[in-house]
């Protein structure tokens, strides 16, 4: 049994328990991250923890801890689980109140609770060794502020499981303008004519830790141009290359979109160039 942390206690994950009055379980009202690690080594810590605290903050749960106070309970937590390759979960939710009442309760400890799961070896740049994803699209029916990193995820949970009900991979959402934000877990990119592309960050979609990372090693070390800008589903239809990230996927490149192929059907050049500087640079971030 992996070892999870709940409230400053380290304990199997099986033995873990919390109130049935946490507006976690009540509400869904909480943030969360989810962070690679790979031997020990965090991918993207820093802006994890920015983008956490940013979320805490705009749903006003006043849990203060520093960088470093999460960097000692991620590597606490990765060790004592055997520092493979690992997802660090964390989870900040407002804590339990004595009732179930709407408004922000005052006076209640935010509950912290941290544990662990095994993801795939970082990925490596080399077509034959990486997976192809078949993804389905649908409109996103999600809420308003798909910026916040909530642990209220019945929207998400639902697209993902109609792209999974059939035999999909992913869903990739686009809105009542038919223009693709996000999927139900992951970002998105295109590749069209040299250029990678994926959409601007706004209400619509979570600025993802992978996005941000993916930009930033494309513009620094390769030539390949990246712009932020709206994609259409027509667009994303006659892309020659289909990427979505995560941090549990990195890149991961999409072969079929709807039934249809995408390019000439493989995994592209360009997926390979970028994995291979991401790959170059992962825990620079
Ligand atoms: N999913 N968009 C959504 C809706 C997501 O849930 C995620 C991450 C991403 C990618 O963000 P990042 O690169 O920071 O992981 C985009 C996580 C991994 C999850 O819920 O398991």
């Amino acid at each position: 049994m992996s070892i999870a942390y709940l409230n400053g206690e380290f304990l199997p994950l099986d033995q873990a328990r919390i109130s049935p009055l946490d507006r976690g379980f009540l509400f869904g009202d909480g943030i969360y991250e989810v962070i690679p690690s790979y031997g020990g080594k965090l991918v993207g810590f820093g802006p994890h923890i920015d983008r956490m605290q940013e979320g805490l903050g705009l749903i006003e749960i006043g849990l203060n801890w520093s960088h470093e106070q999460w960097r000692t309970l991620c590597e606490q937590l990765c060790e004592k689980n055997g520092n493979g390759n690992l997802g660090v979960y964390l989870h900040v939710s407002r804590g339990a109140d004595t009732k179930r009442f709407h408004a922000y309760p005052e006076g209640v400890t935010p509950t912290v609770f941290a544990f662990t799961f095994e993801i795939p070896a970082a990925p490596v740049a080399d077509k034959s060794k990486a997976r192809a994803y078949k993804v389905s699209t649908t409109e996103d029916l999600r809420w308003r502020r798909c910026n916040i990193k909530s642990t209220a995820l019945l929207g998400n949970v639902m697209h993902f499981q109609q792209g999974h009900a059939a035999g999909n991979n992913e869903t990739i959402l686009y809105n009542a303008r038919k223009e693709v934000t996000e999927a139900s877990a992951c970002n998105v990119f295109i590749v069209k004519g040299g250029e990678v592309i994926t959409p601007p960050l706004d209400n619509q979609l979570l600025p993802g830790i992978t996005r941000l990372i993916l930009i930033d090693v494309l513009k620094k070390y390769t030539k390949i141009p990246v712009v932020e800008r709206t994609i259409t589903l027509d667009e994303l239809y006659n892309a020659d290359e289909v990427w979505i990230t995560s941090s549990s996927k990195e890149i991961a490149p999409v072969t079929l979109v709807d039934g249809k192929t995408i390019g000439t059907g493989d995994i592209g050049d360009t997926w390979l160039a970028a994995e291979t500087a991401f790959a170059e640079h992962r825990y620079d971030y």
